[in-house]
């Protein structure tokens, strides 16, 4: 369901940039034009504004708001975007002003994530957050058109009934919507219970937004993920098993990405798609090394997460779109504990992949342990168990007169899983010693 109208794309957008001293910098308006232009609008002309502290009435003064308006009339624009978080009221007021619609950037990326949402709670949340930011300026209106009419009798017309069944329609979807995704939770929950139990190996993708995250997702899975040249061409975290290495299973999660200055009340929503993030076995930053703005996209996804506590899990960067620098052949380097810890390679062309796949198995291999042991046949439910997360390399059956009778064992799992199973079968410890 639809719930409210979200502009088409191809809209005819002004832009204005209100820079400070402290946040001025051109890298923002660069990403600012390109969110803009992921949302699907066709920038006439940008008209920027300096403020130290913004005016409560309009955000910018009297005099830059005709400057802008003259800009709007001249160009036929339809839509000003704001790079900046307005009010109600000033969005309203200058509205008024301009004589057309404004757009701050909040409800431009809320636009973004909601032509983006593919998964089922990713959507919710989006909707959940549109509604949220929708309300709050219903409201507001509402309070001000209550104080106008100030209860007058005769001034109660059936757009006062429309506005009050509107506001209730908004309050109960909110509150469906929140039960929605309570319950997609739980079940995504109980899904990574059975990985869990599994021990499947989680690598999830991140990485500054356009750093080529679904391409890579792609090439290693050949999945058709939609990829564009567009800013958040991911919403949710998406899923895949795949092998990557022979008989070897992992989980790759893609990531929603990173940009700066996120709005406040859109933390959850962004945080909800880098959830299964958290639970990684390996991270994967996925870095532009051809952007020029390389080394701070790489600073400001640390600083990110940082915030969400994923900077103490395994990482290996992928330093990609190689095919973009001049002399850089794919190449895999280590770090002092001589592990792999970066990978130069092209998700497009597919160079460097077969470099990607040997640090993860190099990454994700020698974390498991090989245990032998007798496991006697009145344990044989272990053994189902065992086999049914893929733990068993060898087996053989003895039943030799006058021995135990049972299964010689060799599991490879992770140590981790290993000291689950001897904590909840402490029969177990005989086992390990081989039998007479
Ligand atoms: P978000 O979803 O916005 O976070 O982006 P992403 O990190 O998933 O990036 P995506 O895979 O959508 O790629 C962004 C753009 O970079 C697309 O136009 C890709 O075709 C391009 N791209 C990805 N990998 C490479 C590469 O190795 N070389 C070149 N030249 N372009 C690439």
């Amino acid at each position: 369901m639809q719930f409210f109208e979200r502009h088409e794309g191809g809209e005819r957008a002004v832009l204005l940039h209100v820079v400070s001293r402290q946040q001025s910098r051109a890298e923002d308006l660069d990403e600012f034009r390109e969110l803009v232009d992921s949302a699907g609008a066709e920038i006439l002309g940008e008209c920027l504004a300096s403020r130290e502290a913004p005016d409560p009435r309009l955000y910018i003064g009297k005099g830059k708001a005709e400057e802008l308006a003259d800009l709007v009339k001249n160009t036929e624009a339809d839509l000003v975007v704001v790079n900046a978080q307005l009010s109600p009221s000033q969005e309203r007021n200058l509205e008024a002003v301009l004589q057309c619609r404004v757009l701050d950037r909040t409800g431009l990326i809320l636009d973004i994530f909601s032509q983006r949402a593919r998964s089922h709670e990713g959507k919710l949340q989006v909707e959940l957050a549109q509604l949220k930011h929708l309300s709050t300026r219903l409201v507001r209106g509402w309070t001000h058109l209550e104080r106008q009419r100030g209860g007058s009798i005769g001034l109660r017309g059936p757009g006062e009934t429309q506005l009050e069944m509107d506001r209730r329609l908004i309050h109960d979807r909110i509150k469906q919507l929140q039960e929605r995704i309570a319950k997609v939770r739980r079940q995504r929950q109980e899904g990574r219970k059975t990985r869990q139990k599994s021990q499947v190996p989680l690598v999830s993708l991140v990485g500054y937004t356009n750093a080529g995250k679904s391409t890579l997702f792609n090439a290693l899975t050949e999945a058709g993920t939609f990829a564009a040249d567009q800013l958040f061409a991911t919403l949710d975290t998406t899923l895949r098993r795949l092998d990557f290495a022979p008989g070897e299973p992992m989980v790759l999660a893609d990531t929603v990405g990173f940009i700066r200055h996120l709005p406040h009340e859109l933390v959850t929503a962004f945080r909800s798609t880098l959830e299964e993030t958290l639970e990684a076995d390996l991270l994967i930053h996925v870095v532009d090394a051809a952007s020029p703005e390389r080394d701070r996209q790489m600073t400001d996804v640390e600083v990110v997460l940082k915030e969400i506590g994923a900077d103490t899990l395994p990482r290996l960067t992928v330093m990609n779109k190689i095919d973009q620098l001049e002399d850089r052949a794919p190449e895999i380097s280590r770090n002092e504990a001589g592990e792999i810890d970066r990978v130069w390679m092209s998700a497009q062309s597919g160079s460097g992949l077969d470099l990607l796949r040997q640090a993860l198995s190099e990454r994700l291999l020698p974390s498991r342990t090989v245990i032998n042991l007798f496991l006697p046949a009145s344990l044989g439910g272990l053994r189902a168990r065992w086999l049914n997360e893929g733990a068993i390399v060898t087996e053989y059956w003895q039943d030799e007169a006058g021995q135990q009778l049972g299964w010689q064992l060799t599991l490879s799992l992770t140590q981790a899983r290993w000291d689950q199973w001897r904590k909840h079968h402490p029969e177990l410890e005989a086992c390990l010693a081989a039998p007479a």
